[in-house]
């Protein structure tokens, strides 16, 4: 098997180091590509720095035909797409499809927000002394950026690197996951397709213990990672006077409040956590981790989720029926099975799941479990859920906000009133209202706080992210 290229400055290349990329669930070797050299990588980031002038005053309609065609491309390729991801991250095919279908939005909107991102204009004849005068804001971006990706969406999480950073004209060098590098380099060969000027993007795969000369290099101003918190956290330490955007883990957690008492709400919800905490065997930022439910509602809704978990399929992920595929690796399973087992051991029950094969973790819930355990109050980024009893509306607010963590939370409510108090009472990146966590539209603001990251992806929010304003004051005008 040939190694797939990666791109530095736009163009093919490969080193001598090559790396195979294997199947989580059963080993197979599904790829190949190879570690860019430090020549390479330092082709790459002369190339960013040197560009980003002419990239900074690249028209708008260039910057969003090149978004456009990435976006039809990964439309057109959509089932490809889906079988790589499959293949390189392990998450079943129906999830991969919604990764690519999202990937194709996410370019789209960067597309649409690349026309739009025009600035805007502020009076300064609101004193008297300032007669004649009008500021014009606009936005230019802080130089090129490093994008630091995780294994978890293989395709939008580079996405959102790229997109919001070709739309403001901010060149861009991503280094992709080490064992998920395929699919950014398939985006990769769609950009290299594009007319962007040579050195607008590069795809670097370099291990992770190599990474820190690019956080350290002063060419790349911003960097924006998603990843684990000590790394997210290690890397602003290292560079704290580069702009830095964290998008970080979670232990995400959905409240049934006391008005979502019907019998078919109750379903819903089942239905609904049960597939959001095991979705992608529960490797994403906000699957859900905890679940509050009222004392009075718990007997109803336990057996309602219980039944909604045992019927999830677990399996090859290549298989259509299949909804829960194997964590990335065995390691990553094996540290999910230590954590239950510490929780049993503590005192927690195991209401389903809890038998590891491979790389592969049941879908588990867990009563009863004490707080402090890992379980609980770390990020599981596997198929378990906690599930909690609480007195009312209040503690439920409290028991989320009892987290080191605080990206997103679900509250299922139809009360107006709950929703407004859910929304200012918790410490979270957003609140979803009569849903799980577990929902992102790509173009909504999305990141968290505490030990969630620091700054907000979104293709407007990472676009103001990437730029800075600066002011041009008109003087002397006849307003
Ligand atoms: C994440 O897991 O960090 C992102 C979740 C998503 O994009 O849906």
């Amino acid at each position: 098997m040939e190694p797939t290229p990666f791109y530095v400055a736009g163009r093919q290349d490969v080193s001598d180091e090559v790396v195979d990329i294997r199947h989580p669930f059963d080993g197979a070797a599904v790829g190949r590509t190879s570690y860019a050299t430090p020549d390479q990588v330092e082709r790459a980031v002369a190339a960013a720095s040197s560009v980003a002038a002419e990239a900074a005053a690249l028209p708008a309609a260039a910057r969003a035909a090149a978004l456009d065609h990435v976006s039809r491309t990964l439309a057109e390729r959509a089932d490809e797409v889906a079988r790589l991801i499959t293949a390189e991250n392990g998450k079943p095919l129906k999830w991969a499809r919604a990764e690519a279908a999202r990937a194709v939005s996410t370019f789209r909107w960067a597309a649409e927000e690349a026309r739009r991102f025009s600035g805007e204009l502020q009076r300064l004849d609101t004193d008297p002394a300032a007669a004649g005068r009008m500021a014009v804001v606009r936005r230019f971006p802080r130089g090129p950026v490093l994008g630091i990706s995780p294994f978890n969406f293989p395709l939008n999480l580079v996405a959102h690197k790229v997109a919001p950073a070709l739309a403001v004209g901010a060149p861009i060098v991503v280094k992709p996951a080490p064992a998920t590098p395929l699919s950014a380099l398939l985006l990769g060969s769609i950009l290299a397709e594009t007319d962007l000027p040579p050195g607008m993007f590069s795809v670097l795969p370099v291990p992770n213990d190599r990474a820190a000369a690019l956080v350290a290099d002063p060419r790349l101003p911003v960097v924006s990672f998603t990843g684990s918190g000590p790394v997210g956290f290690g890397i602003r330490e290292a560079v704290p006077h580069k702009h830095v955007t964290l998008e970080l883990g979670g232990n995400a957690a959905a409240l049934l409040c006391s008005d979502w008492s019907a019998l078919e709400d109750l379903d819903w919800a089942a239905q609904r956590i049960a597939t959001f905490s095991n979705y992608q065997a529960g490797q994403s930022c906000i699957a859900v981790q905890r679940v509050y439910v009222h004392e009075w509602l718990e007997d109803a809704f336990l057996p309602r989720l219980i039944a909604a978990v045992e019927g999830l399929k677990t399996g090859d992920p290549a298989d259509e029926g299949v909804d829960v595929g194997p964590l990335i690796s065995e390691d990553a399973a094996r540290r999910v099975e230590s954590w239950v087992d510490e929780a049993v051991a503590s005192g927690a029950t195991i209401a389903v799941g809890g038998r590891r094969e491979g790389a592969t973790y049941p879908p588990t819930v867990l009563t009863g479990v004490p707080a402090g355990a890992k379980v609980l109050a770390e990020e599981v980024f596997g198929p378990v859920l906690v599930v909690e009893r609480v007195t009312d509306d209040a503690a439920g607010f409290a028991a989320i906000n009892d987290s080191a963590f605080g990206l997103q939370a679900g509250v299922f409510t139809r009360n107006l009133q709950t929703a407004f108090t859910a929304h200012r009472t918790l410490q979270v990146g957003g609140v979803i209202i009569g849903d799980v966590p577990s929902y992102r539209a790509d173009q909504m603001p999305y990141g968290g706080v505490k030990g969630s990251g620091v700054g907000r992806e979104g293709l407007r929010s990472a676009m103001d992210d990437y730029t800075e304003p600066r002011v041009m004051v008109l003087t002397g005008l006849d307003l």
